[in-house]
């Protein structure tokens, strides 16, 4: 069943279209949007993404695994991409890395148990003037410590379970 290709992003979708002079250019930015969907990209969304961009699912599956941006593992719905490279170290970033890790019981790339988060490290994601930071699903998290660390992952649990009570 064609996920991403239905209403919810049919807007996206089109703007990526309108952007190239075929479709098969927009394979990167629909890949994102498959992530996105799925939290990491799957063989439904490689499909998909090959059906939309008129391409064979190999050549679009090649490029997902060339991309360390693109996840060709199941990750949590938050995936914590943590920088710990120099600038961000020298502002408390491993501290803070490794404390995220401790308060969420989970190891490097690990995924917590209700599938919400997984963290990991890595290199400078250029915003290093705010360390410490991450990138949440590709959105940045800047002038972290671990109050706010805690009370935003209390705050996302707090809405799963709204969710599952519903
Ligand atoms: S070193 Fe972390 S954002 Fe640049």
């Amino acid at each position: 069943m064609a996920v991403i290709g239905n209403k919810k992003y049919s807007k996206q979708i089109e703007h990526h279209f309108s952007k190239y002079p075929d479709k098969r250019s927009a394979v990167m930015p629909l890949l994102y949007i498959a992530q996105e969907e799925y939290g990491w990209v799957n063989d439904d969304g490689i499909q998909e993404v090959a059906e939309l961009c008129e391409l064979d699912p190999t050549h679009v599956k090649s490029i997902a695994g060339f991309y360390t941006m693109y996840s060709e593992k199941s990750k949590g719905k938050y995936w914590l991409q943590v920088c710990t490279d120099l600038s961000c170290a020298l502002r408390g970033a491993d501290e803070f890395h490794k404390d995220l890790k401790a308060y969420l019981e989970v190891e490097e790339g690990g995924t917590t148990d209700d599938d919400l988060f997984t963290v990991e490290h890595v290199m400078c994601l250029a915003a290093c003037d705010n360390a410490p930071m991450l990138q949440c699903n590709f959105h940045y998290m800047e002038n972290l410590d671990m109050e706010k660390m805690k009370a935003w992952v209390e705050e996302k649990r707090a809405e799963l379970q709204k969710e599952l009570d519903a």
